[in-house]
């Protein structure tokens, strides 16, 4: 695994630009935790409730042997709370399809550019692999997706669903004519952009990314609460920092350019293939919320250190991403994290920091905004309720009837923890829903009409050109950007 990593990593940066966190997963023998078996019990139980799953398995089982729980009844009639603003985004996600549906041919047309076929008929799960994914994306991925099944069992429609594990979006918007766009094979993927039709789901590392020590969310999550409370803003050092990979493109090499102290910057190169043979010991995230302020760029497409960038309180300095995942269009410069031009970087960065210095608590104000938005919008529960609704809505588009595939394997989860060992394993049990949820997942909002889509995305535009004409003023000691 690691020699593949090292051979394939320079293409597939993305995720390998994934920052620093990595130590506060220290697992000491982290190939050693098959013992762990059996002990589903401990405590990952976002949701408590009466039912709960079986927390032992019969590894000697097959998937056809073990029927899956059928619709629960929640009881609780409260009305459910509404979810979150950016749950907005999956009506323009399937905005192409809105007219036309989704017909067998459109899925099938993803095949070419798919590394797997999931299908979902009855609750039952069916895979159809044409790739082999980057590590284990792909496998993560679909453990993902059993778990959302184990939260909300009975509740998902049936499916044909295409996923591409890529870095980048495979949908070109130019292959399908703006007026044929509704052709377009709808492609699940952990990111888009605007010259795409990817429609965005959440990415493996939620689970845990286990070739990189990272571990599942909902547990990393607390960590890097944690780790904001260990030294107050003002004793934080006064400047940026990033570390990560490089090698994956060039804005990455030419951040480097950034680093020195007249800059106002610290960047640091972290060498995978090290760290994974020295137990991922100076990838340290708790080092970087000592930082004020903590730089966010691409790799060679969006990159999951984004989360746990932005999970740390300290600013963050986004240097202007170009792609989207399903969290982040919801996100606003000056409010949730300040804009950097991404031709000046250096410069950028520089009066950033400087002007940070000069307006401590709005800067402050910055990075805790940013942080809670991670910390409450992002939980766990959110991001199945994302899927849920994502998926609920795409079956609402289908003009058929999913079928079972002749070339498909059934998973379900019971085999897919057997099958593994070591840290895969642990992660895997770490990550498993253990109880059916008691409530419904959250109230899905209704679409952004035209007007206040343009008007969001111009106020986006306004708040970056305030930054862009404070930095052409240089004014740094005059503080009247709004936020
Ligand atoms: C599950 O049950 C609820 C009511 O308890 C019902 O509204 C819903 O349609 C059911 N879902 C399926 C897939 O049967
Ligand atoms: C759109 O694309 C489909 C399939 O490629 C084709 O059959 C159809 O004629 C096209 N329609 C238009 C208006 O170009
Ligand atoms: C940035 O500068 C520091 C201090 O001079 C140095 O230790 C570090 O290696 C530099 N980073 C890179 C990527 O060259
Ligand atoms: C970035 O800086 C350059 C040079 O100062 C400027 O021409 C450009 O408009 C800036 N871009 C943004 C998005 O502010
Ligand atoms: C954006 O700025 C322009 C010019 O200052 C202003 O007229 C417009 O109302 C602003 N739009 C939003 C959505 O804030």
């Amino acid at each position: 695994m690691v020699d593949r990593l090292a051979t394939r990593g320079v293409q597939t940066t993305v995720t390998l630009s994934l920052v620093i966190l990595v130590a506060i997963t220290t697992i000491p023998n982290w190939i050693n935790v098959s013992s762990i078996t059996g002990s589903f019990q401990k405590k990952f139980l976002f949701f408590g409730t009466s039912q709960t799953y079986s927390s032992e398995f019969d590894c000697s089982l097959k998937c056809s042997d073990i029927s899956p729980l059928t619709n629960i009844s929640t009881d609780n009639n409260a009305p459910s709370e509404s979810c979150p603003e950016y749950f907005k985004w999956i009506h323009e996600d399937l905005r192409p399809w809105e007219v036309t549906g989704i017909t067998k041919e459109m899925v099938e047309k993803g095949i070419e550019k798919a590394d797997f076929n999931i299908v979902i008929v009855n609750g039952r799960v069916y895979i159809e692999k044409f790739k082999d994914a980057f590590q284990t994306r792909d496998t993560v991925t679909i453990w993902g997706i059993l778990q959302l099944l184990r939260l909300y069992p009975g509740k998902l429609p049936d499916l044909d669903l295409m996923f591409s594990c890529g870095d980048k979006p495979v949908i070109e918007k130019s292959d399908y004519g703006q007026s044929n766009a509704s052709y377009a094979p709808p492609m699940l993927h952990y990111c888009g952009d605007d010259s795409s039709f990817d429609i965005v789901f959440p990415d493996w590392s939620f689970w845990g990314w286990p070739e990189l020590n990272i571990k599942p969310w909902e547990i990393l999550k607390e960590d890097l609460q944690e780790g904001n409370g260990r030294i107050k803003w003002n004793e934080r050092k006064p400047y940026a920092y990033w570390k990560g990979n490089t090698d994956v493109s060039l804005a990455r090499q030419d951040l480097v350019k950034c680093n020195g102290s007249k800059l106002n910057a610290r960047i640091d190169k972290v060498e995978w293939k090290h760290e994974m043979e020295h137990g991922f010991k100076t990838a340290d995230l708790a080092s970087q919320c000592n930082y004020r302020y903590k730089i966010y760029i691409e790799g060679v497409s969006w990159s999951v250190s984004e989360k746990y960038i932005l999970a740390c309180d300290s600013m963050s300095l986004m240097i202007n991403p170009h792609y989207y995942d399903f969290f982040t269009r919801s996100l606003l410069p000056t409010i949730h994290y300040w804009p950097i031009n991404k031709t000046e970087k250096c410069k950028s960065i520089k009066f950033a920091v400087e002007w940070g210095n000069k307006h401590m608590n709005q800067a402050q104000e910055i990075g805790q905004t940013g942080s809670k938005y991670i910390q409450e919008q992002l939980r766990m529960q959110y991001v199945y309720d994302y899927m849920f609704h994502l998926l609920n809505e795409y079956s609402k588009l289908l003009k058929y009837k999913p079928t079972v595939p002749k070339g498909a394997a059934e998973v379900c989860s019971e085999t897919m923890v057997c099958s593994v060992e070591g840290l895969q394993k642990k992660f895997r049990i770490d990550s498993m829903v253990k109880n059916p949820a008691d409530s419904s997942p959250c109230t899905f909002p209704p679409s952004y009409n035209r007007a206040e889509l343009e008007d969001f995305l111009e106020m986006k535009d306004n708040l970056t050109k305030q930054v862009k004409m404070l930095e052409e003023s240089e004014s740094i000691g005059n503080p009247t950007i709004k936020i």
